[in-house]
């Protein structure tokens, strides 16, 4: 949430900034602004409510003098509605100082009474100002903004990330960091600052993650970090895995339609160099412990929204094929509860972002209870998988529309690959059985490849149901959190009432609300793989039927037993049992997608929400 991005260095800031802030559009896209110190050393800053094209308007209409040095940011709301004057970034010091922020300063009540209390004025509603002016009036008193940060952050409660820049030190960004995300890029005579790579990936792709409760320094030649206290610390720079391109729609009509389409890769990515010869190994597992892994005795996965969703799909293989006792449960719902845990129980943390503060919140909150953690994570050197135990990375590559799809599939691979993992190192598959798994596994690129060829029918249906008020998921086993994740996408893609049902709860409740015309999508097991679950799923299709449903069903190809007694099919790839999730969200993603299209709804933003949400 909220897209932060520091330059400095002999480029026009105003460039490397704008470019910046439209990578890192997707982390919010309430309000923008901009604040640049020119070549005669005046700070300048620009901030306009809206997307960041207002921004670029304005600019565009009134340019500013250039320079060096300069900070962006992207706002998601939290404090103050999306107004000019709440956008960032906010001034401190008689406006010779200007702050950005990302995150919440949660006693910012206090400090701003204190300041009110000396004569300090305020024009916005922001936690932020607050900020921006008590580093203002520290600024005063040391002459320095590192000196000055570390005088105020550990009166600072909250998340937060930070950049400043000041007008007596053009040449310098600083930026201090808790709990929030922040980046570093190392270029050659130039240095960036960003929440994530994406805001500097086109500049460089040598980067160092930044750790929690540090202070880093940029100039041109030079980047320092140190803690709170002012003790340098030792960084560890990594090499960004994808390039600018990838982050680029790259001629598709929006980034979600250009996410959907990689989810074969995404897959393939994620398998590779993790399979050898019919077994998984995962080196990163290697590396954390088999005999650690053998050791375990509950598996607790905690992740939000459509990640939540990649953890209930898993529970069902994990269970089958390690035989381990695994509960998902809502990152912030694990945090503020009592939980029992033990050294022998394993948390895996699932988040695209790596930065979702819920998730990371829990992460912390598990570990402090001395569970072992691993994360997975598809960003390099983001916040979550720097405080877990290991991490295994799914290689979907960046996701920046804000529905989470080709992240979604890569999840659920990943973490079959430490079920299998995890089956081989307790003895719980023989290696028959550990081939026929694998072979299903590398198997779904190409039945994904199959799959998005249903595009068009998808598309058609899609305008057909255009003016629809309301639809309903149904799925059972895995096929139940596949319903989740349709209801999610069109809630918030296409802004319609959806809810997602396990089949079998239909009569203890939710059949009430099936009326005739109703639609009803129903994600049906195969007739071959779960041959114990495809005829009651046909007999709940038959129950909503006979009430007046229009059923929509995802089913196996060749199935004929549901044909009657749907209105539409969408067919899909054979698959084994467990593996027809990653095949079925499919069909629900391109339908949220068309039917937000259909509705002239933007896909890649929607409203009120932002991809990275690092507030509780
Ligand atoms: C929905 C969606 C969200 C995220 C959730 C967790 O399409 O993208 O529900 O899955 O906010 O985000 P991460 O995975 O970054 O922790």
């Amino acid at each position: 949430m909220c897209g932060i991005v520091g330059y400095v260095g002999n480029s026009k800031s105003v460039e490397v900034l704008m470019g910046g802030l439209r990578r890192l559009e997707y982390r919010g896209y309430d309000s923008a602004g901009i604040a640049v110190i020119d070549d005669e050393g005046t700070l300048t800053t620009v901030k306009r409510a809206g997307k960041l094209k207002v921004l670029a308007d304005e600019l565009a209409a009134h340019p500013i003098a250039n320079g060096g040095t300069g900070i962006g940011h992207t706002r998601w709301a939290t404090h103050g509605g999306p107004t000019d004057e709440n956008a960032h970034p906010h001034l401190g010091d008689n406006g010779k100082l200007a702050l950005i922020h990302n995150g919440i300063i949660e006693n910012f009540a206090p400090l701003r009474d204190e300041l009110l209390a000396e004569g300090y004025t305020f024009l916005s509603e922001t936690d932020t100002e607050v900020a921006a002016v008590l580093l203002g009036r520290e600024y005063q008193r040391v002459g320095d903004l590192g000196e000055a940060f570390r005088a105020i952050v550990n009166r600072l409660d909250g998340a937060f990330t930070l950049l400043a820049v000041h007008e007596d030190q053009p040449g310098v960004v600083v930026g201090a960091r808790r709990n929030s995300p922040l980046v570093i890029g190392l270029g050659d005579g130039e240095n960036f600052l960003g929440s994530d790579v994406a805001a500097f990936v086109e500049y460089t792709r040598r980067a160092v993650a930044i750790g929690q409760d540090q202070i880093v320094t940029i100039t041109a030649d030079a980047v320092t970090v140190t803690d709170f206290d002012g003790v340098s610390v030792e960084t560890e720079e990594f090499d960004i895995a994808w390039d600018a391109s990838a982050s680029e729609k790259g001629g598709w009509s929006s980034f979600m339609a250009k996410e959907v389409s990689e989810q074969p890769d995404a897959v393939a990515n994620t398998l590779r160099g993790r399979i050898h010869e019919g077994h998984v190994e995962v080196p990163e597992l290697t590396a954390f412990g088999d005999d650690v892994l053998a050791g375990i005795r509950r598996i607790v996965i905690i992740a939000c929204g459509t990640a939540a969703y990649a953890g209930q799909t898993a529970k069902y293989a994990i269970e089958k094929w390690a035989q381990v006792p695994v509960d998902v449960e809502l990152s912030h719902e694990f945090r503020y509860r009592d939980p029992v845990l033990s050294d022998d129980t394993l948390v895996i943390s699932i988040s695209q972002s790596g930065e979702t503060m819920d998730t990371l919140m829990a992460v912390k909150y598990a570990m402090s209870l001395g569970a072992k953690a691993i994360s997975i994570c598809n960003t390099q050197g983001a916040t979550i998988p720097r405080e877990s135990d290991a991490v295994i990375y799914t290689h979907a590559g960046p996701e920046v529309a804000v529905a989470s799809t080709k992240a979604f599939v890569a999840q659920i691979s990943a973490l079959y690959l430490f079920a299998l993992h995890l089956a081989r190192v307790r003895g719980t598959l023989s290696a028959t059985e550990q081939l026929e798994q694998v072979e299903e596994l590398q198997a779904i690129p190409a039945k994904l490849a199959t799959t998005l060829l249903a595009e068009d029918s998808v598309r058609q249906l899609a305008r057909y149901m255009s003016d629809t008020r309301a639809v309903l998921f149904l799925g059972r086993h895995v096929g139940f959190p596949i319903a989740l994740e349709g209801a999610l996408k069109l809630k918030e893609l296409a802004y319609i009432h959806a809810e997602g049902f396990a089949a079998g709860e239909l009569k203890h409740g939710p059949i009430a609300l099936i009326e005739p015309g109703q639609p009803v999508f129903v994600v049906v097991p195969s007739p071959r793989g779960s041959a114990h679950l495809h005829p009651k799923v046909v007999s709940n299709i038959q129950e909503i039927r006979a009430r007046g449903a229009r059923i929509i069903a995802i089913a196996e190809v060749g199935d004929a037993a549901v044909l009657p007694f749907a209105d539409t099919v969408i067919h899909i790839p054979l698959a084994g049992p467990l593996f027809e999730p990653l095949l079925a969200v499919v069909p629900l993603q391109m339908f949220a997608m068309e039917l937000a299209i259909a509705k002239g709804l933007d896909v890649d933003q929607p409203r009120n929400l932002a991809k990275s949400v690092t507030v509780e």
